[in-house]
């Protein structure tokens, strides 16, 4: 089926249950040891074996258009380089020099040709190759085409950039996927734009994310922001790990079908597996906020990247809306979201309580749990069997 179809076909979905005035709903009430939110060995558990297997959504392809763009980050620790070839490929490596392991770029992006170690000038092509050793003759032997830089699996689709920071792992993007980059691909975010980007700390891992997968909560936490006449009902559609989290748009209705837009048929809020969220706005032109969720050094925090990314370059006064509406995402995000959060983190160290609580209204946190224990408990030769399955 074409994505614009199932698109559609949600959107249909929607309005039928506006309509009804029904929503769906879970079977049971799902609940989740408290101590999976801060226990040390749990969360080693999660960033050895969800954070380092899973594809991590690291760059949106935006970021690294022209061969030669780069961006090098640490991810859950691991230092990796993105790379745009001439060939147009986007390659990962770990960024770290085959002489003695010295950290290759420092955190940042920028346009290379070569990229050169800091330590004894060790140099790589965009490919990743050892081309230069410096003072060669001095050094000994080398087989130059056995010491290039270790490349990370790494897939650009829908214009976002997914690597795998295990470097032989055998994962396959497609099932990890599950079909949901074809209706992301809709977006057409490959042309889109960065407008902006900032850093935010927030509660464990999930705290965080859990609260990207609920509408339960908005008119309620952000009735002072943006809430207030907000659905607290989701709809989600999950493809594989991945879900979409949607509510009706009354404004469909009254159209024909093949009248819908795209842009009305993208809204809500796009969760990519295991720690992204991309939700739609309007304000200065077209715009999505894609937030990456990333483990800190303890299982109390978490960082998040806010990156604000634009369908086209905005003028003057679509600049003014967007940093407003970028600037009002901190506050919500920040104040909100991660302020009650962080509270919540202290409440559930005490101890005192053993589950928290997912109602049958947030089917989201269900799915998403049972996928953290499932991948938790699977090796590595069944993955890919896992989300075939899945
Ligand atoms: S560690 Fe990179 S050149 Fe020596
Ligand atoms: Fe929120």
């Amino acid at each position: 089926m074409n994505a614009r179809t199932t698109l559609v076909e949600m959107a249909r979905h929607n309005l039928s249950y506006a309509a009804s005035g029904e929503f769906p709903r879970e079977d049971d009430i799902f609940r989740v040891p408290a101590s999976n939110y801060y226990d040390e060995g749990r969360w080693k558990l999660e960033i050895d074996r969800v954070f380092k297997r899973m594809p991590l959504l690291l760059a949106l392809s935006c970021e690294l258009k022209a061969p030669g763009d780069y961006k090098a980050m640490t991810a859950v620790d691991v230092p990796v380089l993105m790379c745009r070839g001439k060939d147009g490929k986007v390659r990962a490596f770990v960024n770290m020099c085959r002489h003695r392991g010295a950290v290759l770029m420092p955190d940042g992006s920028g346009n290379a040709n070569r990229f050169s170690c800091p330590y004894h000038a060790w140099t790589y092509d965009q490919a990743g190759a050892l081309v230069g050793v410096y003072a060669a003759e001095d050094f000994g032997d080398i087989d130059k085409s056995c010491n290039g830089l270790v490349e990370l699996p790494t897939c650009e689709r829908a214009g976002l950039i997914w690597v795998i920071l295990k470097h032989d792992s055998t994962l396959d993007f497609d099932r990890f996927l599950s079909g949901y980059d074809a209706l992301l691909e809709q977006f057409g975010f490959a042309d889109w734009t960065l407008f902006d980007r900032r850093t935010l700390e927030g509660p464990n891992w999930k705290i965080a994310y859990d609260g990207y997968m609920d509408l339960y909560h908005i008119p309620i936490l952000h009735r002072a922001t943006f809430g207030a006449d907000m659905p607290n009902r989701a709809i989600y559609y999950p493809f594989g790990p991945h879900q979409r989290l949607t509510f009706p748009d009354p404004s469909l209705a009254e159209k024909a079908e093949d009248e819908w837009s795209t842009t009305h048929l993208l809204d809500g809020v796009w969760t990519v597996f295991p720690h992204v969220s991309i939700a739609s706005f309007g304000g200065g032109g077209r715009s999505v906020m894609v937030s990456q969720l990333f483990p800190g050094k303890r299982p109390e925090e978490s960082i998040t990247v806010q990156n604000y990314v634009m369908q086209t370059p905005p003028n003057e006064e679509q600049r003014a809306e967007a940093q407003a509406q970028f600037a009002m995402l901190e506050v919500v995000v920040r104040d909100e979201d991660y302020a009650t959060g962080i509270a919540q983190q202290k409440a559930l160290m005490t101890g005192a309580m053993p589950d928290v609580l997912f109602g049958r209204n947030e089917g989201g946190g269900h799915r998403f749990h049972t996928w953290v224990d499932r991948i938790i408990d699977t090796d590595d030769e069944d993955l890919n069997a896992l989300f075939e399955s899945g």
